[in-house]
C-alpha cells in the first residue's frame, strides 16, 4: 500500500454539479462559486462546458461565465469540449485545459454524445492536436467506466481499449469515471489497473459519482493504488443529464476530510471550503449534499 503524500483535486461543481439543475442558474452565481473555490484554495477548477446549448440548457452560458471569472495565477481552469465547434469557441475564453469526453459503452456514447465510441476518438482526435499546438492540456474523460445506465456492468477490458484509444490520439491525462456511482473498490480498483495498461499513474484521476454512497470507499481503493488526482463537487452537487437518477461526485468537503484527517496534504482550507459549499447551496435552495460540511455546520451553530 502507497498512500500518496499529496492529493490534487479538481473540482468540478461548477460544471458537473450544476449541468443538470432544472432551473436556469444565473452566470453570477456560477462565477461566485468559482471565486470560493479558488479562495478556498482549489487549484484545480472544471468551470463549465462548450456543447449544444439545447441538449444541455444550463451551460449555454458558458462565455459569460468564463469571462467573468477573476482568474487567479496559480489556478488551471478547465472546460470540457466535445468536438472542433465546442473547441473554437472555447478557445476565445482562454482555458487551461479541455476535456474530451467518451464512454467505456457504446450506449452511453450514443446517448451522451450522439455517435459511437470510434466516432468519438474521430471527433477527439483534431481537438486533442488544435489543443496541444496551443500549449493547452488536454484531460479525457472516460464515462461508465464501472457501469452504465444502459448495458450495465462494463467489463475492465472495455476501460482499457477506451484508454488505449485516448492515448493513441494524445490525449495526456484520463479520469476512470463511475457516472452513475454504482462501482465498488475493487471493480473501481480493475477499471483503474486496466487503465494504468496505457497511462503512467501520474496522469490517471478518479471521478467517482456517489449514486449509492460508495465514493468515498472507491476514492480509497483508488488512494490505496497511488491515484492521486481526484475530481469532486463542493456540497456534492451534481449528476450527468443522460444517466437518469444519478447524483453529483463525491463532495469535495468529504474528500478534504478524509484525507486531512489520514495526513494527506490537498492545499484546501476545509471551513473556506464548507463556506462555498453552503453559499451555492443556499442559491440552489437546498441542503448540501455533504455530510461532513451537513455536521462541521451544525457544529458551528
Ligand atoms: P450532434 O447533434 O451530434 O452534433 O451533437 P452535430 O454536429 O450534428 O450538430 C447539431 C447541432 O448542434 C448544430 O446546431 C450544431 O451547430 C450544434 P443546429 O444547426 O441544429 O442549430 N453543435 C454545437 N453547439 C454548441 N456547442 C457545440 C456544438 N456541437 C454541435 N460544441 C454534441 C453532438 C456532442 C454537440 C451533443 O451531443 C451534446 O452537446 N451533448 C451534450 C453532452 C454533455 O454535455 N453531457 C454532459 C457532460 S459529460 C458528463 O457529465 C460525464 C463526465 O462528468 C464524466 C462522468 O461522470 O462520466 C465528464
Ligand atoms: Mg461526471
Amino acid at each position: 500500500m502507497t498512500l500518496p503524500l499529496r492529493v490534487k483535486i479538481t473540482d468540478v461543481g461548477p460544471r458537473d454539479g450544476l449541468q443538470n439543475e432544472k432551473q436556469p442558474v444565473p452566470a453570477a452565481v456560477k462565477i461566485e462559486l468559482v471565486h470560493r473555490l479558488q479562495a478556498a484554495g482549489l487549484k484545480d477548477i472544471e468551470v463549465t462546458s462548450y456543447v449544444s446549448p439545447k441538449w444541455v440548457p444550463q451551460m449555454a452560458d458558458n462565455h459569460e461565465v468564463m469571462s467573468g471569472v477573476q482568474r487567479q495565477p496559480g489556478v488551471r481552469y478547465s472546460v470540457l469540449t466535445p468536438n472542433l465547434k465546442g473547441f473554437e469557441a472555447a478557445l476565445a475564453d482562454r482555458p487551461d485545459e479541455i476535456v474530451v469526453f467518451g464512454a467505456a459503452s457504446e450506449a452511453f456514447s450514443q446517448k451522451n454524445i450522439n455517435c459511437s465510441i470510434a466516432e468519438s476518438i474521430e471527433r477527439f482526435a483534431p481537438v486533442v492536436e488544435a489543443a496541444r499546438a496551443k500549449g493547452i492540456y488536454v484531460r479525457g474523460a472516460m464515462s461508465c467506466a464501472v457501469g452504465c445506465p444502459y448495458e450495465g456492468e462494463i467489463a475492465p477490458e472495455r476501460v482499457g481499449y477506451l484508454a488505449g484509444l485516448m492515448k493513441g490520439i494524445g490525449v495526456q491525462h484520463v479520469g476512470v469515471a463511475d457516472t452513475i456511482g454504482v462501482g465498488t473498490p475493487r471493480k473501481v480498483q480493475a477499471a483503474i489497473e486496466a487503465t494504468l495498461q496505457h497511462y503512467d499513474l501520474n496522469d490517471v484521476s478518479g471521478h467517482f459519482h456517489d449514486t449509492y454512497g460508495q465514493a468515498l470507499a472507491n476514492t480509497l481503493a483508488a488512494l490505496e493504488m497511488g491515484v492521486w488526482q481526484y475530481d469532486t463537487s463542493v456540497a456534492g452537487l451534481g449528476g450527468c443529464p443522460y444517466a437518469k437518477g444519478a447524483t453529483g461526485n463525491v463532495a469535495t468537503e468529504d474528500v478534504v476530510y478524509m484525507l486531512q484527517g489520514m495526513g494527506i496534504e490537498t492545499g484546501i482550507d476545509l471551513d473556506q471550503l464548507i463556506d462555498a459549499g453552503a453559499y451555492v447551496s443556499e442559491q440552489l435552495g437546498r441542503k448540501t449534499g455533504s455530510r461532513v460540511a451537513t455536521a462541521l455546520i451544525a457544529k458551528r451553530a
